[in-house]
Parts: structure tokens; sequence; C-alpha cells
């Protein structure tokens, strides 16, 4: 059976969002608050849901999704101070929020829901320069290594001082 990456667009679809990261941050992880005191990023993110099986499953009133994320576009930085463009335009997608239900995790499929996401950042951004940015929580560095990441800061404290490192991939140079 395929993974497909579902956007949430309807709020039925939100509310499964929703869901899945209060279990993962919130009673998994003990993280406080996060998803409410986030409104504001959820408002201007792009959401999906991954599910098990291809866009069919998708209509079925009984959809159990395997996991969630949302996308947040960085605004290209393509001028320098002369304003002059040197270089071709950089998109960037930021990456937040990846989770999987505890019961889904482990053989490929973290890499195979990042590998899907991926394909879909690339079919937007038809020119320039491709980036894939996150924060990775401490204890995530290796997932994302092993799928492409490279280090780009020392660790920073981020939301309820949990430590973090950006890390990105280059889809297209
Ligand atoms: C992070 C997460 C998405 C990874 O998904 P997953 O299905 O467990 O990972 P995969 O099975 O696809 O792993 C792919 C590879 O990374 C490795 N890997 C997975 N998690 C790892 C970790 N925490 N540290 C080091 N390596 C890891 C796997 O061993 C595998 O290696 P292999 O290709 O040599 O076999 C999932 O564990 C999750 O949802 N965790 C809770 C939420 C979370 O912490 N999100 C990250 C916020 S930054």
């Amino acid at each position: 059976m395929p993974l497909t990456l579902l956007p949430a667009t309807s709020p039925e679809r939100r509310v499964r969002c929703i869901v899945i990261r209060k279990a993962v941050f919130v009673e998994e992880q003990g993280y406080t608050q996060l998803i409410e005191d986030n409104r504001p990023d959820d408002d201007i993110a792009i959401h999906f849901l991954l599910i098990n099986g291809d866009d069919h499953a998708a209509s079925l009133p009984d959809l159990s999704p395997l996991g969630t994320v949302r996308l947040f576009l960085q605004p290209p930085t393509t001028l320098n101070d002369t304003s002059r463009i040197t270089t071709p335009p950089t998109t960037i997608y930021f990456i937040s929020r990846l989770a999987l239900l505890p019961q889904f995790r482990g053989n490929g499929t973290g890499a195979q829901f990042v590998r899907l996401l991926e394909e879909w950042i690339f079919e937007q951004v038809e020119v320039g320069r491709c980036v894939v940015s996150l924060d990775a929580q401490r204890g995530t560095y290796g997932f994302y290594e092993k799928i492409g990441y490279v280090r780009e800061s020392e660790e920073f404290l981020k939301e309820e001082k949990i430590p973090h490192i950006n890390m990105r991939k280059v889809l297209r140079e």
C-alpha cells in the first residue's frame, strides 16, 4: 500500500493534524501548550496528513492518518546590497512539527514521509535554487543526517528550551 501526502485543507483534516500533534508533542514529549501557542504560525502554514493508501483512500470517512507535518515558505533571498541579482533565486521551504504516531515509526516510514514532502516542494519550485530547512530536535539529528540533511548551526534552545540544530538539504542548485 503506498503512502500518500494529503493536503489538510479542510477544517476536518486540520483537526486530524492537531490531534496527532497533541498526541506526539504534548502527551508523549511533554511540551506544554505548544500547539495552541503556535496558532498564528498555523494560520500561515501549509499542513499535510500522511495516509496509508492512494488518493482514493483520502475520500474514506474513516481516514486514519499516520502522521502530520506543516510547511512554511521562507522569503526568497535573491538581492544583495547593491540590489543586483547576482545569483539565481533561492526558495526555502521550512519543515515543522513532523510527527508520526508511535505505532507507525521505524521501517523507513519517516524517511518516506520526508521524501514525499521533498517531491511536493520540488514540484512547487519551477526555477532557481530550492532548499529545505528545518530545526531538528536533539535526538533526531541522526535521522535527518541519514536522509541527507546537513547541520547549518550550532545547537540553540528553542520552544520550551529544547536543544535544536538548523539543518538543510538542497533539492536543486
Ligand atoms: C522523527 C521521526 C519522523 C522518524 O521517523 P521513523 O519512521 O521513526 O524513522 P525511519 O524508520 O524512517 O528512519 C530512517 C533512518 O533513520 C534512522 N533513525 C530514525 N530515527 C533516528 C534517530 N532518532 N536518531 C538516529 N537515527 C534515526 C533509522 O534507523 C533509519 O536508518 P536506516 O536507513 O539505516 O535503517 C519519528 O520518529 C517521529 O515522528 N518522532 C516523534 C516526533 C519528532 O520527534 N519529530 C521530529 C521533530 S524535529
